[in-house]
């Protein structure tokens, strides 16, 4: 009798426990068993798929690496082919921030697109983590606590070669890329190292994206022989412009140089053409570093492909949100301990370890690479640790 009353009471007890640690974890925002909601919008048609493709792929090595987790809870994943369409990223955006409640918003691969959604996040102060879109106002007049990026400014890899191309005694040099903000600002970051050093720039061509007939440009280029041509071109456009470039006689007689979106992940589709190709970007084949090895590895075994700068710039977005949710302990309401963590935070990133500027984009080495075969290998370091000057960032 008396046994049984103690075991009711006890049962009680219990049941109160049970019930304060229900509401202990409600008031912090989520049960334990509940899914962290990560939204990826990225494209997956178009001519940036394949680029979409493998940040996705990135993104979700590294949760699986981490147990299939992030800050210590199942992930969910939601989805929204985004086509590199900046007319439909508002929408798009929203789908994920107010239909879905993503708990963290993944996204793009085109600065027009990212523009758009950086807005909608920041209007619902929905956390952004960019894995690729290089916009240079994301980390400059539109920085933002809540917008963070793993990837690069357009200015980074593009300024790293205009010091390249001086540096070969190039004077004159001709630009052609697509007319949208990743064009244009890479153009300006080459521009700017080049014609300090002393060079100048004599024309600057565009097209419309994704447009690629390319053809009177090339005419163009062959009547002005410049020293050399520096572009701007990723995806499948990349591949058709260095098969053109080839084709219309021009690889032999005037140097093209790049940022290496140009050759990551598309030297397969251009053959011989891109054959010896130097490009400057803050990822290279034949890196020697040991987080590199093991990415490189598992990301072969698992999606039967070779990895490219996409798919790092994927899994360090995954990396960096980890830091932040498992200091809130899972808690994807804590913000402010979030946003913290994820500022202080260290990656070790298999283009080598790097730490985020105060305008929350990667401080990092720009590499030099050489085509050859299907791999992007490291010649040499032309500029480590640059920091993007975040021109018009203010916080
Ligand atoms: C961009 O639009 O910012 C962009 C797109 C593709 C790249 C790099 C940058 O490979």
């Amino acid at each position: 009798m008396l046994h049984s009353s103690r075991s009711g009471v006890s049962r009680a007890l219990v049941a109160a426990g049970i019930l304060s640690l229900g509401i202990i974890g409600m008031s912090s925002g989520h049960a334990a068993d509940e899914k962290i909601k990560v939204g990826l919008m990225l494209p997956a048609t178009g001519t940036f798929a394949a680029l979409g493709s493998a940040i996705s792929n990135g993104f979700k090595q590294y949760v699986a690496e981490n147990g299939g987790k992030l800050g210590g809870r199942e992930v969910e994943y939601y989805t929204v082919d985004d086509e590199s369409d900046p007319a439909k990223a508002t929408e798009n955006a929203n789908k994920l921030i107010k239909r879905d409640k993503v708990d963290v918003l993944v996204g793009t691969v085109h600065s027009g697109v990212a523009l758009a959604m950086a807005k909608v996040a920041r209007d619902n102060k929905t956390l952004m983590i960019v894995p690729n879109a290089g916009a240079d106002e994301l980390t400059g007049p539109l920085c933002a606590p809540t917008l963070f990026r793993t990837s690069f400014t357009n200015w980074q890899p593009a300024y790293a070669m205009g010091k390249v191309a001086a540096e070969k005694g190039h004077k004159k040099v001709v630009t052609l890329t697509w007319k949208y903000a990743a064009g244009q600002q890479s153009i300006e970051g080459f521009k700017e190292a080049f014609e300090q050093a002393g060079g100048k720039v004599v024309k600057d061509m565009t097209l419309p994206f994704p447009n690629v007939e390319f053809q009177p440009f090339l005419t163009e280029i062959a009547a002005l022989k410049p020293d050399a041509v520096f572009v701007f071109f990723a995806g499948a456009g990349a591949a058709k412009f260095v098969k053109d470039y080839a084709a219309a006689g021009l690889k032999s007689s005037i140097p093209l140089y790049a940022t290496g979106f140009l050759t990551d992940g598309t030297l397969e589709a251009m053959g011989d053409a891109g054959k010896g190709l130097l490009t400057t970007l803050h990822y290279a084949d034949g890196l020697d570093n040991k987080k590199d090895g093991a990415f490189r590895l598992n990301y072969a075994k698992t999606y039967k492909l070779q990895p490219d700068v996409y798919a790092v710039q994927g899994y360090d977005a995954a990396q960096l949100y980890q830091a932040g949710l498992a200091a809130a302990g899972g808690d994807a309401t804590k913000q402010d301990v979030i946003i913290k963590a994820m500022e202080s935070a260290k990656i070790d990133s298999p283009r080598g370890a790097f730490t985020l500027s105060k305008a929350h984009n990667p401080v990092q080495d720009i590499y030099l690479r050489q085509a050859e075969g299907t791999q992007n290998k490291l010649v040499s370091t032309p500029i480590k640790a640059l920091a993007d000057p975040a021109r018009g960032c203010k916080m």
